[in-house]
């Protein structure tokens, strides 16, 4: 089932900050949990922790007074997440992969990998479940002013397009800062990110655009084995997600075998009509619909569209959030119904799937 979009509290970290002891890299992390940490993207420490502490966009409350046009367009394009049956299912393997992996010192700790097609929501999944993470240990480690390091629980890492050992390496010393310089060696900088990460805690690793490495390629193969090499030197639970990876080269050859004897899989895909009695399709869009706000929609009208708008989005929610979005903001009518939809074009992918099967022309006779 799915349910409605939830708010987690906040937590509210003071400013901490610590010097690596070996090393001597600045670990200083000001809070961010101002508007400045906005201006820093989610891959590094500073823009995590913004992202992890900021409430996330909430429907109307009921009896809450009306929010401006403006204050609701900005809504409507924040948008909120709806915990679909998918994030539950991440974040309990996290959370397990995570405890079970808690005490194990010497090889690496079991993983997973997201796996699905494009725009399936595994970001997103990823995402949810990694401020989930943070905010957990959050909680249950409330930051002291005099702790000598900063509490990093999550890091969250976007493979580099092209990637190389060296580059993907320089991704993670990104994350926490740690200076890097141009001549400073992959094993270097592996050092220097490994020791790190283990000094400050880091828990959980987010690995992300999987997809970009290609271990048949000799730079590929060599990024395949930093990460292994990550895994095994890191104290944390990697989690790793791509578009459809079980079906590229990550999973084939020797290096593939390392990978996938180690990690689960858990498959993000589109969304079905029917799934025995249910319709998860259907749910979706209602828990969608609950979301929106909008003065004259009639509550009701999207999960009955449900059929047809499975057709035009292949069950894929970010087609589906896109369409209905869009529909919500475009023609100032306050409500979404079929005749707006119809109106907007979707992207590539969903047109090139809704495209009706050319009826050929009739024979000349
Ligand atoms: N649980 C959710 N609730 C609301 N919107 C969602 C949710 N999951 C995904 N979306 C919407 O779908 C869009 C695509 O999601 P996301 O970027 O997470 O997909 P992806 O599988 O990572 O895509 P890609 O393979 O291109 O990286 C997002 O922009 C977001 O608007
Ligand atoms: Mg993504």
């Amino acid at each position: 089932m799915v349910t409605g979009p939830r708010q987690e509290a906040g937590d509210s970290p003071g400013p901490q900050g610590g010097k690596d002891t070996r090393t001597g890299h600045a670990l200083t992390t000001p809070d961010n949990n101002g508007p400045e940490g906005a201006a820093w993207p989610v891959t590094t420490w500073q823009g995590w922790r913004h992202f992890a502490a900021t409430p996330p966009p909430q429907p109307p409350a009921p009896g809450q007074p009306l929010r401006s046009t403006e204050e609701r367009l900005a809504y409507h394009s924040a948008f909120v997440t709806v915990r679909t049956p998918f994030i539950d299912t991440l974040t309990n393997s996290v959370r397990t992969l995570m405890i079970l992996g808690q005490h194990q010192q010497t090889t690496a700790r079991p993983s997973l990998i997201v796996t699905g097609p494009a725009a399936a929501g595994k970001t997103t999944a990823l995402l949810h479940t990694g401020r989930a993470c943070h905010l957990a240990h959050t909680r249950q480690h409330p930051p002291h002013g005099h702790s000598a390091h900063p509490q990093v629980p999550v890091a969250y890492v976007l493979v580099p397009p092209a990637a190389s050992a060296k580059t993907l390496a320089t991704e993670f010393a990104r994350y926490l800062a740690i200076p890097v310089t141009t001549r400073m060696t992959q094993a270097q900088i592996t050092d220097a990110v490994c020791h790190t990460y283990n000094q400050i805690g880091v828990r959980l690793i987010l690995i992300d655009e999987i997809h970009r490495l290609n271990p048949r390629t000799t730079t590929g193969a060599e990024t395949a084995d930093l990460l292994k090499d990550l895994t095994e030197r890191i104290r944390a639970t990697f989690v790793y997600a791509g578009i459809d990876v079980t079906t590229t080269a990550l999973f084939s050859g020797a290096r593939g075998a390392q990978l996938a004897g180690r990690a689960s899989l858990v498959e993000c895909g589109a969304f079905p009509a029917r799934l025995g009695k249910r319709e998860p399709f259907r749910e979706l869009i209602t828990g969608l619909e609950a979301a929106f706000d909008l003065q004259a929609h009639r509550p009701g009208t999207l999960p009955r569209l449900a059929p047809h708008l499975h057709q035009r989005t292949a069950g894929r929610i970010g087609s589906l959030t896109r369409l209905i979005r869009q529909a919500a903001i475009t023609d100032g009518t306050e409500r979404i119904t079929k005749t707006s939809l119809d109106a907007i074009r979707l992207d590539h992918q969903a047109e090139q799937h809704h495209r009706p099967t050319p009826t050929r022309p009739p024979p000349h006779r």
